[in-house]
């Protein structure tokens, strides 16, 4: 297995998960990779590292460049194991090659692999010298871990972003200008509404960082390099971190005799009449990443299930939990279902959209199979509430 060249001196040297599909209960239809690079300079320095079961992979690259036990520095942006899961294997090849990792860096490494490696913690913003090139460590906590800091060479105008710019792609192509950009920046919202939403505020002051750098290409550490497509990728971010939503619902639910999903129809009625874009999610064919990667962007999030021994659908429950976890934010939530005499599930869908934050439109309930005109009235008094 060969290494790609970013840039003379500079190496792609991870490993490509063909059959990844699932991370963490992110759905990941299109695999991914785990992006390393190599920089060869008086100083060989590899940044970041695959996870463990593709660590022949990326020592077949290195060694098409270099022996890797030439190696002299590790930059650990990141402790998550799918970046880090090699360490062990290669520091046994590589016993005299030194870690360098933010603060919370070294505590993680620590407290994953038990070993007294040897560590360099290095300062936010601080440079340290690989011969003609630099690095400059920036961190960047909580996008997404404590740990995360990213690396910049101004010789080479490249940031090494980790996890952030990243995408779930399998690919034997590396560089945005070989592969269709549109499925690149599509897989870059869904990573971005399954990781890094939590993170809006800090992302943001990374992105004030990285405004004042130099580059013009971004490494991350999952799926292709940006080198052509740099403004777009940044100025999606921009949007994202700000929670920017547009006139546009999402529809999620699911239903036991199709009462629920006559319920959603009838708003999608209310939302169509006002020429509002409506995006259908029912969670029996839906995943819940897939989900969050349509709700990223839109105003509107209204979810129905009907009552189930005195509370709701279990699919229902799972996508309220996981998008309570990555809390989007300045949403308008509407909740509706049916029922047969308990009546439970609207008010524990509306009392956790409530804890989302969520601006509340009033819930609609209806007790058994609802009627046409019961259909009619869900869309006429939706209407109207959207209109005021
Ligand atoms: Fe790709 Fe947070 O690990």
């Amino acid at each position: 297995m060969k290494a790609v060249m970013v840039k003379e001196g500079v190496y792609w040297v991870g490993a490509i998960d063909w059959n990844l599909r699932n991370f963490h209960g992110y759905m990941t239809q299109r695999g991914s990779t785990y992006n390393a690079y190599l920089i060869i300079d008086e100083k060989i320095t590899l940044i970041d590292n695959v996870k463990h079961d593709f660590y022949n992979e990326m020592i077949e690259r290195i060694a098409s460049i270099i022996d890797p036990s030439k190696i002299d520095y590790v930059v650990q942006n990141h402790v998550e194991m799918d970046h880090s899961s090699s360490l062990p294997m290669f520091l046994n090849a590589c016993p005299n090659a030194t870690i360098l990792t933010s603060p919370n860096g070294e505590k993680g490494l620590r407290h994953h692999f038990k070993k007294d490696w040897n560590f360099r913690v290095v300062k936010s913003n601080e440079t340290i010298s690989l011969g003609k090139r630099s690095l400059t460590f920036v961190h960047t906590p909580m996008v997404h871990w404590p740990d995360n800091m990213v690396s910049y060479c101004p010789e080479e105008k490249i940031l090494f972003s980790n996890d952030a710019f990243g995408q779930h792609i399998a690919s034997s192509e590396r560089f945005d200008d070989e592969y269709p950009v549109n499925i690149i920046l599509e897989e870059a919202r869904k990573y971005y509404g399954n990781i890094v939403l939590p993170y809006g505020e800090q992302v943001q002051k990374a992105l004030a960082i990285a405004s004042g750098l130099d580059f013009d290409t971004i490494c991350n550490s999952h799926g292709i390099i940006w080198r052509k497509h740099v403004r777009e990728i940044l100025a999606e971010y921009v949007k994202w971190s700000s929670n920017e939503a547009k006139e546009k619902a999402v529809i999620i639910y699911d239903t036991m005799w199709d009462s629920t999903k006559k319920m959603a129809m009838a708003v999608r009625e209310a939302f169509e009449e006002l020429d509002i874009p409506v995006h259908m999610m029912f969670l029996q064919s839906n995943h819940i990443s897939d989900i969050m990667t349509e709700l990223i962007e839109a105003k509107y999030i209204c979810v129905g299930s009907p009552t189930l021994n005195n509370g709701i659908l279990p699919s229902v429950a799972a996508f309220l939990t996981y998008m309570k976890g990555l809390a989007p934010k300045n949403r308008v939530g509407l909740a509706f279902g049916s029922y047969g005499w308990g009546g439970q599930s609207v008010g524990i869908v509306e009392n956790i959209l409530k804890e989302c934050g969520f601006e509340i439109l009033p819930s609609i309930k209806l007790q058994y199979v609802p009627s046409g005109e019961d259909l009619n009235k869900i869309t006429e008094n939706l209407i109207d509430k959207l209109e005021k």
